[in-house]
């Protein structure tokens, strides 16, 4: 009964030694998933967003996290994700630091709200550059790192950070999300290509499509749905999203636990996108 046998368990869902980078890791979901990769074991965790002093205050909080392994930390390296010379300065300052890296988030992103008729063309060019253009480019330029240790048995690992509204319809009317909805359907089928693309060279590109979560990003959205207590009650889960659940998905995808899931999307959102789509008729 060899299918009994799995090979050391304890470390299925281990990240020891692994080396990240976490782009829109100084707060919010991507704060939560640095906290998980270095809590798993992750030796080195590099957190990126624009503002430096974000970036520094997320790794001081990260640093003083008490269950660390000896010698790990996150490191700050502030930069722009949506422009090519941000995409490269990041990459320059984590090669500083690295000669490879295991584990690459691409977290960061931006929405508008804005009813359709008066939705800015510079509001949805700003949030398909950093949502999409901003990811391609972070993932092609941090393929070589993501190469260099890469292997069959212990692939690379890409994580995009998309959304429900990739898959079903975002925000409609006066705070109307056009271009954030579709800038996450286009990331989300990017991943399944680079999926195909990049799985030969060792390294697995996933999606998590995150609901709700209270956020910097969200709350304005939550307060406008009805708020967190309203929009809790309406999910099958009877409740939004919180650090854990994306801690969890993160450390499934990164670990050798996720190391044969390529091109997957991930919905965590306590199933809400498909009762929006229940039927009033029953059978
Ligand atoms: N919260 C939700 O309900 C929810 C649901 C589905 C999907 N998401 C997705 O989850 C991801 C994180 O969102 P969040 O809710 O955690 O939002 P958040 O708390 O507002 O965090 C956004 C992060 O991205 C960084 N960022 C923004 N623009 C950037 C740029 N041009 N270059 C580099 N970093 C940049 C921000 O830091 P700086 O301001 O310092 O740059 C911050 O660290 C996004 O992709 C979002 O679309 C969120």
């Amino acid at each position: 009964m060899a299918e009994a046998q799995l090979q050391d368990f304890p470390s299925l869902f281990s990240l020891e030694g692994k080396v990240a980078v976490v782009t829109g890791g100084s707060r919010g979901l991507g704060l939560s998933a640095a906290s998980a990769l270095l809590q798993a074991g992750a030796s080195k965790v590099f957190i990126s967003s624009r503002k430096a002093a974000a970036c520094d205050a997320a790794c001081a909080t990260l640093n003083a996290l008490p269950n660390l392994r000896p010698g790990a930390r996150a490191i700050s390296v502030p930069a722009d994700s949506a422009t090519l010379e941000g995409v490269k300065h990041l990459l320059a300052l984590v090669a500083r630091e690295t000669d490879h890296v295991d584990i690459l988030l691409a977290n960061a992103g931006a929405t508008w709200g804005e009813a359709f008729d008066t939705h800015p063309d510079g509001a949805f060019a700003k949030v398909m550059d950093l949502n999409v253009r901003g990811v391609f480019n972070l993932i092609r330029e941090f393929a070589p790192l993501l190469q260099k240790r890469a292997s069959v048995d212990d692939p690379s690992r890409v994580v995009i950070t998309a959304s429900v509204a990739g898959l079903g319809v975002g925000t409609l009317g006066k705070q109307g999300t056009y271009g954030y909805s579709a800038s996450k359907a286009a990331v989300l089928h990017l991943g399944r290509n680079l999926a195909v693309e990049l799985g030969p060279r060792g390294i697995t590109v996933n999606s998590i499509c995150p609901g709700f979560f209270p956020s910097k990003m969200s709350n304005g959205l939550l307060e406008m749905a009805g708020g967190v207590a309203e929009l809790g009650r309406a999910n099958p889960m009877r409740r939004l999203g919180k650090s854990e659940d994306i801690a969890g998905v993160i450390v499934y995808l990164t670990s050798r636990a996720g190391s044969h899931v390529n091109g997957a999307a991930i919905e965590i959102d306590g199933g809400a996108l498909w009762q929006r789509g229940q039927l009033d008729v029953k059978l």
